[in-house]
């Protein structure tokens, strides 16, 4: 085991880093859409709820595991649980994450693609749409694409956790919330754009169905980065002295406030050409190239300006996601099979970018290719987002609740008893840890077989 282990420089610092591993495409081309299908306000609601009854004890029981043990997430299910099967857990949230990196790795390089294109020549309002689909299909563009974003994401980790991880993400962050609020406040701007802004404000309870608790849940899980380890991971680098209840309300917070920017920044664009907003993908690699070509006609000059300050947005809210993912992979190399950073970074690398490759070509050439009935990307997604992250958040609940020796749990969750206001919390959140959360989990995971 890796003698001297490296911690995050302050609290600040420890949620910096979790809210970059929060904010990310979740939030860019998932929370507006799904706010818009399910009543607007009504579902920020609803959202808001889950977060305070099911995403944040998922989160401050990763957050217990990891700082107890200061470990990666192998070694900290053998150090609190030796010699059980808990310690499988380990394994599955290590698989976990490096899956999702692979597909997210190739969905970050559409973005490095589109930024390139902004740069080197706008989107032209003809057939600007229409070109997501001839890229992202075609063998060449994506796979180089792919390549740089896994290397960019490999050379952050490779930095170490204080100059490589901690150093990005205190730059990013405040950018990446700087940058939003100028293209939301651009959007707004539009003509046409109040449309967009109704459609995320306005509360309608009548589209609120059950269903949109299970998207609320689910949702919560992605953005958050729930239940694969990546929050135990970056828990395990805070210092003892810091609040385990301050960082998963800040992080949780953090991610909310960018959602919802992102929000105002995506919606009333796509009103304001009068489109009918779509989910995933499509959202902001289709509608908004097409919005920005049609922008170009009138204003080429802020339509480029505009694409250009978008993409490099989604380009570095998804490293500062991405790297999250790779550190845990990273972590267990190191400090459970005594590798360099150096070799632990290269077999990482190789690996997901494998996948990674199969991820991108099941868009082309693999496209007839199924497994269970989907692509090979599409399987991962399902695979991860539907499963193993529920499972996972599962699991690091029933732990922290059932079995992890009540004492520990409560001195690192109050630092010892000296944090009153975790103190007074301490048996809420238990009951919250202990019941609230594992049925809920149940249910959205019936919700997602039907
Ligand atoms: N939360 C990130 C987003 O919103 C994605 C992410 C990072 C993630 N780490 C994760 C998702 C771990 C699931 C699990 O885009």
């Amino acid at each position: 085991m890796a003698a001297q282990r490296e911690h995050f420089g302050s609290g600040m610092a420890a949620v910096m880093a979790m809210a970059g591993s929060a904010i990310g495409l979740g939030n860019i081309w998932r929370f507006p859409y799904v706010v818009g299908q399910n009543g607007g306000a009504a579902f920020i609601l609803v959202y808001l709820l889950c977060m305070v009854f099911l995403s944040l004890p998922i989160f401050l029981s990763e957050a217990i595991i990891g700082r107890s043990t200061h470990s990666s997430t192998f070694g900290a299910f053998g150090k609190l649980a030796p010699g059980s099967g808990w310690k499988w857990i380990g394994t599955l949230t290590i698989i976990t994450p490096l899956i999702i990196l692979s597909y997210y790795s190739v969905v970050g390089g559409w973005s490095i693609g589109f930024l390139y294109e902004s740069v080197v020549m706008g989107f032209s309002g003809a057939g600007a749409d229409g070109r997501f689909g001839g890229f992202i299909s075609s063998v060449g563009g994506p796979l180089v694409c792919h390549t740089l974003f896994l290397a960019l994401t490999a050379a952050i980790v490779l930095g170490g956790v204080k100059s490589g991880i901690e150093r990005f993400n205190k730059m990013s962050m405040p950018l990446l919330f700087v940058l939003i609020v100028i293209i939301a406040v651009y959007s707004i701007s539009l003509p046409g754009a109040s449309a967009g802004v109704k459609y995320l404000v306005k509360p309608d309870f009548s589209l609120l169905t059950p269903k949109s608790f299970a998207y609320a849940m689910g949702q919560g899980f992605f953005s958050l980065s729930l239940g694969v380890g990546t929050i135990l991971t970056y828990s395990s680098y805070m210092k003892k002295e810091e609040s385990i209840l301050r960082t998963g309300v800040g992080t949780a917070g953090f991610d909310l406030l960018f959602a919802l920017i992102a929000g105002f920044a995506v919606m009333p664009a796509v009103f304001s050409a009068g489109i009918e907003p779509g989910a995933g993908p499509g959202l902001i690699f289709e509608t908004l190239p097409y919005i920005f070509g049609k922008m170009g006609a009138a204003a080429p000059a802020a339509s480029r300006a505009v694409s250009i300050l978008f993409f490099l947005t989604i380009v570095i809210a998804a490293l500062t996601s991405s790297i999250s993912m790779f550190e845990v992979g990273a972590a267990y190399l190191v400090e459970e099979k005594g590798m360099s950073r150096r070799k632990a970074v290269a077999v990482i690398f190789t690996g997901t970018w494998a996948l990674g490759v199969l991820c991108s070509l099941s868009f082309g050439p693999l496209g007839d290719f199924h497994i269970a009935g989907k692509t090979i990307f599409n399987f991962c997604d399902a695979l991860t987002s539907n499963f193993l992250m529920t499972f996972g958040a599962l699991l690091f609940v029933l732990f922290v609740g059932w079995k992890m020796d009540r004492e520990t749990v409560r001195s690192e969750f109050t630092n010892g008893g000296a944090l009153p206001l975790s103190r007074l919390l301490f048996k809420p959140v238990m009951f919250l840890i202990r019941w609230v959360a594992p049925v809920a989990i149940v249910l959205i995971f019936i919700t997602n077989l039907l």
